[in-house]
């Protein structure tokens, strides 16, 4: 804390705190983490308990509304969410100026941004019908655009959305059918899929979520504010450290897999290296997150399920944790599996490639991202984000 009237002249206080480390910058009633006690709660209710009880649909319902859906309520969301599926024809011209070895979420952040141009009737932020009509435009449209990105990646037709599947149901078949094989969705698939979504709804304000309310503090288009948060979750200390993680694992497998564990550790510990153990560490959990438990025992139900049992990353990851868990620096450091740590075994496992597990997390994270917004926007009181800086360059001087 430095006392801005030595800096500025004016009064009041002026906090310094690279990072955020210990600054809120909102009020919020949606989430609630206790680092310490490794505790995850949506609006109250703990995770393990909403992961194992209910589907994406009543989790996205709670996030937004505050309370879980009753029968009637769940059936009207689920028909409101399935009538917004589609995305207009003009989207998939767009889609066609990406190179087809673009980044997934280098083509997210532009279709996202690009629904702004499409939804004119909706853009009154102040209108608490406006808002929600976006809102429930995004939670349906994002399965349809990352399904969209990865057919372009392949060069495949586009597999429009059929709208008696159930959410994750109809993304599987979205990703997975073709105009030559239809494809029958699994229902363990479908429920793994349904709860990594679950996992990844929201979690408070990290810097993606921190981005959508920073940049709909302005007053901006709700699907640019949106576009805003793909493009922070991208980053490999957040959201793209599950891909991060999952081509370090093959990467270890490459070089001899569990034989190299302790070889890898050394370099992780040797700061010159610069080496990080992906999908471990976060900047609130000092215990293990609770996502990552959850993560964990779903890799287990799907492997079997699917006759991987022995899936060598799965192994590697299982030992690498056994060590780190045991080994000084990362207990001195509180260093814990995340949510990132298991998930990409269960992506690839169901058939998700690398490049889009980031995109994934993206569609799941929407129902957050527009709560946290919605949150903002009601708050009669809510003023436009506008950081101060402590200001390190040359005073004042004069051009010769
Ligand atoms: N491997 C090795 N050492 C680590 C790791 C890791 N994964 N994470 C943190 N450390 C060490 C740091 O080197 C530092 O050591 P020091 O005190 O000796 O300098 C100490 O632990 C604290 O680390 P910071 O980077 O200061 O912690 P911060 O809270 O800023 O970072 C972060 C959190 C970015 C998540 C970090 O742990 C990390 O990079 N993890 C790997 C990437 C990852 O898995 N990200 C996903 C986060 S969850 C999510 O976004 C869904």
């Amino acid at each position: 804390v430095v006392d801005i009237r030595k800096l500025y002249g004016q009064t009041g206080m002026f906090t310094y705190d690279p990072g955020f480390m210990a600054t809120a910058a909102c009020e919020s009633a949606i989430t609630y983490i206790d680092g310490d006690k490794g505790q995850l709660l949506y609006r109250g209710y703990p995770i393990d308990q909403l992961a194992t009880n209910c589907d994406f649909l009543s989790v996205a319902y709670l996030i937004m509304n505050g309370e879980l859906p009753s029968p009637d309520q769940k059936r009207d969301f689920d028909n409101l969410v399935t009538h917004h599926t589609l995305v207009h024809e003009q989207m998939h011209t767009f889609l066609q100026g990406f190179r087809r070895d673009a980044h997934p979420m280098a083509v997210l952040t532009g279709l996202v941004g690009a629904l702004s141009a499409f939804y004119h009737d909706s853009t009154d932020i102040t209108n608490p019908r406006h808002r929600e009509v976006s809102a429930i435009r995004l939670i349906a449209k994002l399965p349809t655009l990352v399904a969209m990105a990865y057919k372009h990646s392949l060069g495949q037709p586009f597999i429009y959305p059929q709208n008696d599947l159930s959410y994750t149901g109809n993304f599987l078949r979205m990703m997975f059918a073709t105009p030559c094989d239809d494809y029958q969705v699994n229902d363990v698939v479908e429920r793994a899929l349904d709860r990594i979504f679950i996992l990844h709804a929201d979690h408070e304000q990290n810097a993606s979520t921190s981005t959508v309310r920073l940049c709909g503090s302005s007053g901006t288009n709700p699907f640019a504010a949106i576009a805003a948060g793909v493009a922070c979750l991208w980053g490999p200390a957040h959201g793209g450290a599950n891909e991060a993680c999952l081509n370090m694992l093959e990467s270890i497998q490459a070089q001899g897999g569990v034989a190299k564990v302790g070889e890898f550790m050394e370099k992780v510990k040797d700061k010159n290296s610069g080496v990080r153990l992906m999908g471990f560490g976060h900047r609130v959990y000092k215990n293990y997150d609770p996502r990552a438990k959850l993560m964990q025992e779903t890799c287990r139900e799907v492997l079997g399920a699917l006759g991987l049992e022995n899936d060598p990353l799965f192994k590697l990851a299982m030992e690498l944790e056994r060590i780190a868990l045991e080994d000084k620096y990362f207990v001195d450091r509180k260093l814990y599996p995340n949510v990132d740590f298991y998930s990409g075994i269960v992506q690839r496992a169901i058939g998700i490639p690398t490049s889009l597990f980031t995109a994934i997390f993206a569609l799941a994270r929407t129902v957050g991202w527009i709560a946290q917004w919605n949150e903002m926007l009601s708050d009669p009181d809510y003023k436009i984000g506008r950081p101060r800086q402590l200001y390190t360059g040359a005073a004042v001087r004069n051009v010769k």
